[in-house]
């Protein structure tokens, strides 16, 4: 009978490194491809650009390969206990870095049934990096970046959103990543604030900055990054106009658009109380959730609807069902707001919202609670989280001072140290030079 070799694997960018790998474990007998899920590949990188069903028909089709089953994790240990593969076949470059744990782990499996582990030297001049930075400068399409939040929220514990108010910030969110644990951590997703949209261009957070000059910003971005985009709708105006507001950011691929629950002259609700703001009524919100829904063309679009029953003293109950009224109108997520320091509300509500019977993703923003780890969100069921204007409140201060600075020294010699050097701006952006 053949030997069973089993090799698990991305297939994302498949490259002759992939198919020297299936060769090799073909001459030692059938070959089991371990599929990973989206959900194993995010645990550890970055979601890959195909989804699972469009890899495997790939992969299923390459000579040599036998059988394509899903591996859940990372860990290849279910999967090969319950398969008992004679061999597993992977690169030797795994025996550095990330993957190092996940190979001991197959090393002392196999023992158990006397499986072998075959490493494949590693294919030089290929690497998965540069090819993924190619596919990066090449860009996306809005399809393909406008799926990708609705992926994201399934295939990772919580998704974690920046706020961004033009090109350059986009970049840091597209971009920016820290080593942590032999992990790559960075930000999922973009949030278009209202907040930052209007007070980068000094005025009032009350729905004065309209769509279309807001569009422009957006579109800066879109030029220049990748990752999905969660764009705040504010009220979303009235229903007739919010629809077109809906077709406008599906047909440039944003994600998703979250319209809050409030009527008239919308304020900030980092106010809370203090200043007059009114909730809209229950009907008219669902109205205009349906109207959305309605007008939307494509499947993954999302309308999600965020409620202000915290913010305005409203009480859990009132919030708890809007929740329910919302869902059935058919919004395709909920964002609950808080401004209280402390985050026992917020947490009091994920936990009624954890019993109702029909959920969507749910949505926070932790601005006054920001003491509150993403773990301890996504324990209570956040599934994403969004930093909303943490690149704007960074940069001003900065800017304050480096302006006062000059003022002060009657030149810019003592600001030096708090700017990016003349060099480094010069080659921040590529093709400056
Ligand atoms: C925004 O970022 O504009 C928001 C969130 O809507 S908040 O400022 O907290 O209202
Ligand atoms: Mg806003």
């Amino acid at each position: 009978m053949a030997k069973k070799v089993y090799v698990g694997m991305s297939a994302d960018l498949i490259h002759p490194g992939h198919l020297n790998i299936i060769k090799e474990a073909s001459k030692l007998g059938d070959v089991v491809i371990g599929l990973l899920t989206d959900k194993a590949i995010a645990s550890y990188k970055r979601l890959p650009s195909l989804n699972f069903d469009q890899r495997r028909i790939i992969i299923e089709n390459i000579k040599g390969v036998s059988e394509v089953v899903p591996q859940q994790e990372l860990d290849y240990v279910p999967n090969l206990r319950m398969l008992k593969p004679d061999y597993v076949v992977h690169g030797d470059d795994w025996k550095k870095g990330v993957q190092q744990q996940t190979r001991q782990r197959v090393i002392d499996a196999l023992k158990e049934w006397g499986g072998k582990l075959h490493e494949v030297p590693y294919t030089r001049g290929i690497s998965s990096t540069l090819l993924n930075q190619s596919l990066k400068e090449i860009g996306t399409t809005p399809e393909v970046r406008m799926e990708r939040l609705r992926r994201l929220i399934e295939s990772k514990p919580i998704v974690k959103v920046l706020e961004a108010h033009n090109g350059l910030t986009g970049l840091i969110v597209e971009n920016i990543s820290v080593e942590q644990d032999g992990r790559k951590k960075e930000f999922d997703a973009m949030w278009l604030s209202s907040l930052t949209d209007s007070t980068a261009k000094g005025k009032p957070d009350i729905e004065a900055v309209d769509v279309t000059s807001r569009l422009h910003g957006l579109n800066d971005i879109l030029e220049v990054t990748t990752k999905p985009i969660i764009y705040d709708g504010d009220t979303g105006g009235i229903p007739e106009h919010f629809v077109f507001t809906v077709k406008t950011l599906e047909r440039l691929g944003v994600s998703a658009i979250i319209i809050e629950d409030k009527t008239g002259l919308k304020k900030n609700s980092l106010f809370g109380t203090e200043v007059p703001q009114t909730q809209a009524g229950v009907e008219d919100f669902c109205h205009k959730i349906t109207a959305g829904k309605k007008a939307q063309v494509t499947k993954n679009f999302m309308i999600i609807a965020r409620i202000e029953s915290l913010i305005l003293g409203k009480g859990l109950d009132d919030a708890v069902t809007r929740a329910i009224a919302y869902i059935e109108a058919g919004a395709d997520g909920i964002m609950i707001h808080s401004k209280e320091k402390n985050g026992e509300e917020i947490l009091a509500f994920c936990e009624r919202y954890r019993a109702l019977d029909k959920r969507v993703p749910l949505v926070a923003v932790p601005s006054s609670y920001n003491h509150l780890y993403e773990k301890q969100l996504m324990e209570a069921g956040v599934n994403v989280v969004i930093y909303a204007n943490h690149l704007l409140r960074s940069a001003y201060p900065a800017m304050v001072n480096v302006a006062k600075t000059i003022l002060t020294h009657g030149r810019s010699l003592e600001t030096d140290d708090r700017c990016i050097s003349i060099k480094e701006i010069l080659n921040l952006i590529p093709g400056t030079r």
